[in-house]
């Protein structure tokens, strides 16, 4: 007979079933905060290591090694699919699109992308990943959010404000409508070759949610996240939506296709909770700033985390956003193994 194999922490709170532990695992941990990232990006660039699945999927295993985390996330970015659709782009470090997008004319022009042919490279490092990971750790793909590749695609590079992507809204709505349509096929296409080529859970980052008012949300971003979620319900493979900036938001969201919501630290998990209702998962939300308090007081901040997700199945722990490149990978330790103490 076969040996009973329990379903791992992080997937079971996905699903908002009981957990023997509270899962955790940090946005951003692979990355320049780890001696051991910034030693191979003396040699590598970001490019490259993105597109070399070796060296990928070595990066996406370096944080496994320190720490015991519950989830190993990918390795790459959210714009190297667009690469793959033939988007000139430079990270440096943060991407910059050489022509922005701002007509409708370069928006059909996009070719639609096909993962096998135009990103390789991303499905043979989750075949690598998932080769060498220890069982007990899932693997999540992810992609970015269509509005919030359309506010890189239309400004070109990051900004506070992403002025000419709102201002897109506003001045060619119909041809945003068309570019998120777009971008919502792109990313079910390729979180679909992600979770065939063996992702078990799949992430979908709207960082910039929280430019939009409620209204232009829901006209804009919701349908597009809508249509690439209906695309990926039929695989059985969680989704999350991480939605930075989102108070204003949950309503809407609420109403989602999806499994899990990312918050970040300026909402009450208790609140977000009680509007999302019982069948969705929390995932946060502890500010990344934290991690610089002393190690009791961080732990204190941990405990509040988890007083408001409460006890209730279907929360994982992580950051409201992404670590910061400065963070003590100790400081890091030590949060990991405080939450799985306290069950
Ligand atoms: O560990 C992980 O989380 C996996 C790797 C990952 C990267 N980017 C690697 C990366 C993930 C999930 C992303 C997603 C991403 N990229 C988002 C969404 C998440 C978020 O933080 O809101 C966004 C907005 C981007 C765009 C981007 N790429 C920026 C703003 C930057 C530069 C600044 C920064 O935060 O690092 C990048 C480059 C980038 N992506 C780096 C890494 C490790 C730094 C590149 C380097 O080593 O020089």
């Amino acid at each position: 007979m076969a040996a009973r194999v329990s379903t791992p922490a992080f997937l079971a709170a996905c699903r908002c079933q009981p957990v023997p532990h509270r899962p955790i695992w940090i946005m951003r941990q692979a990355g320049r905060y780890l001696p051991e990232y910034r030693a191979l990006r003396e040699k590598v660039d970001f490019a490259t290591l993105t597109r070399t699945p070796e060296l990928a999927a070595e990066v996406t295993l370096q944080p496994l090694r320190r720490f015991p985390l519950d989830a190993a996330i990918l390795f790459s970015d959210i714009m190297t699919p667009l690469q793959g659709m033939g988007v000139e782009l430079d990270f440096e470090p943060a991407p910059v699109v050489r022509v922005p997008i701002r007509s409708a004319a370069q928006i059909a022009a996009l070719p639609a992308l096909v993962a096998a042919r135009d990103v390789p490279f991303v499905l043979d490092t989750i075949r690598l990943v998932r080769a060498e990971a220890p069982r007990a750790v899932p693997l999540i793909g992810f992609a970015g959010a269509p509005f919030t590749l359309l506010c890189y695609l239309v400004c070109g590079k990051p900004s506070k404000e992403f002025a000419a992507a709102r201002a897109f809204l506003y001045a060619q709505p119909q041809a945003a409508e068309l570019l998120l349509t777009r971008l919502a096929d792109a990313m079910a296409e390729y979180l679909a070759a992600q979770a065939a080529a063996g992702a078990q859970a799949l992430m979908l980052f709207e960082s910039w949610a929280g430019l939009l008012a409620p209204r232009e949300f829901a006209r804009f971003a919701l349908p597009a996240v809508q249509r690439t979620a209906a695309a990926l319900r039929r695989l059985d493979v969680p989704l999350i939506y991480y939605v930075n900036q989102g108070a204003t938001l949950m309503e809407a969201v609420a109403g989602l296709d999806v499994d899990v919501i990312g918050v970040d630290w300026r909402l009450n998990l208790a609140a977000v909770r009680a509007v999302l209702g019982p069948a969705k998962a929390v995932q946060g939300n502890l500010d990344p700033a934290a991690l610089f308090a002393p190690p009791a007081e961080l732990e204190r901040h941990a405990d509040a985390v988890l007083a408001e997700a409460g006890s209730q199945p279907g929360h994982i722990f992580n950051l409201g956003h992404g670590i910061w490149p400065d963070t003590d990978p100790d400081a890091v330790a030590r949060l990991v193994d405080y939450v799985h103490e306290r069950r």
